[in-house]
């Protein structure tokens, strides 16, 4: 079979980063006879500047058939974040039911962390963050603009579904790892949604009785996101909280530049798409230099959502040799200067 890919560019380093990793996905994809097509579009910031919209009417029926979405990044300084967010990556992610979204942080041999102390192996753990609804729903409204009691709402939703497909696939990935999952909420604030999450988890639990589950608040996990990065293995949290604390993880294993995620439709129904957790990085886009490596674990997480583990696994293991090898050209925002397209042409060597 062939696995057709529709693949977004989108603003920024995504162009860059994704026309750079498509023909290593196609080499590493031939080498175990697995066939794929890519099918781009053109949507995003330059297309709402010149249309009005980030994508077309019929947008997301032109993708629905597709075995996957590959996306790079949008956000452009001339648009506003809040219409390219909600013009084209959440339509994608609530029209396609992609409610887990998986992040792994791993500190990779040969990657420095800015933590003192911390070096290859010694961080590994993924988070799950719901990806549908939560504090990111679209429901709240603006009223009595420019008045004294102008008022703004943004409603926070919290559904039993949503909730247990997110604790699900996290509990079923710490029966798969350590058995150890760490639950992250504000229930001592927010005493509907978070309690009712709280209780969800340990109803669940009974289901799990070998995993062992951890409750912190999300300010202490910051905090201890950056004081004990090593004692997380399987972490699940709510859209905003997930969103904020993955950054986090990014950079304490190194750089957003290696950063990779996945929006997974659990059911299989829809497409699940695949993209690196950082933004369009406006600050070096058109220089040539941003890090493809989270866009290249991107797509080795979805080639294992295929099923082509060796795929994935031949990239997986082609970036970490580049990072552990000294001699290995090392992209800027790791302390090198080699430019995307080296870094993309030395893991394809080593595939
Ligand atoms: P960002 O992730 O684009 O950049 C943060 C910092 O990390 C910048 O200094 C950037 O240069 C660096 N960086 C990011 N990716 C890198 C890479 N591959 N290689 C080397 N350095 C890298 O986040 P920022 O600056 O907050 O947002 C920029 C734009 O991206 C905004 O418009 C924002 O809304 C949008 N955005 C889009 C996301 C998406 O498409 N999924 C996610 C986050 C932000
Ligand atoms: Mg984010």
């Amino acid at each position: 079979m062939t696995y057709e890919i529709a693949t977004i560019p989108g603003d920024g380093i995504g162009p860059e980063v994704i026309d750079a990793t498509l023909p290593l996905f196609e080499a590493a994809a031939a080498n175990h006879d697995a066939d794929i097509e890519f099918v781009t579009y053109d949507w995003g910031s330059d297309y709402y500047i010149e249309n009005g919209q980030m994508m077309p009417d019929d947008g997301i029926d032109k993708i629905r058939g597709s075995d996957s979405i590959l996306l790079g990044a949008v956000g452009h300084p001339d648009v506003p974040d809040h219409v390219t967010l909600h013009g084209l990556l959440l339509p994608i992610r609530k029209q396609f039911n992609q409610q887990v979204c998986k992040r792994p942080s791993i500190l990779f041999d040969g990657v420095e962390s800015p933590l003192v102390g911390y070096s290859g192996g010694d961080i590994d753990f993924v988070l799950f963050r719901e990806n549908t609804e939560g504090e990111y729903s679209d429901i709240g409204g603006r009223e009595h603009i420019g008045f004294e009691h102008e008022i703004a709402i943004q409603s926070s939703v919290f559904t039993r579904s949503g909730t247990e497909a997110i604790l699900r696939a996290a509990f079923e990935a710490a029966t798969e790892r350590e058995n150890h999952l760490t639950s992250i909420t504000k229930s001592n604030a927010q005493a509907y949604s978070m309690v009712f999450w709280d209780e969800l988890v340990e109803e669940m639990s009974e289901e799990y009785p070998d995993v062992d589950v951890e409750r912190i608040l999300v300010d202490a996990a910051s905090m201890d996101f950056i004081r004990r990065p090593e004692e997380f293995d399987v972490v699940v949290a709510s859209n905003l909280f997930g969103d904020i604390l993955t950054d986090i993880g990014a950079i304490v294993t190194g750089s957003m530049g290696l950063a990779p995620s996945g929006n997974i439709n659990v059911e299989g129904e829809y497409p699940s798409m695949f993209e690196p957790v950082h933004g369009s990085a406006p600050d070096i886009m058109g220089e040539g230099v941003a890090n493809p490596m989270a866009m290249i674990l991107s797509g080795a997480m979805m080639f294992e959502e295929f099923g082509e583990t060796a795929v994935s696994d031949s990239l997986w293991d082609a970036v970490q040799s580049v990072l552990e090898d000294d001699d290995a050209p090392t992209p800027p925002d790791l302390g090198g200067s080699a430019t995307t397209q080296e870094i993309v042409s030395e893991v394809e060597r080593r595939l």
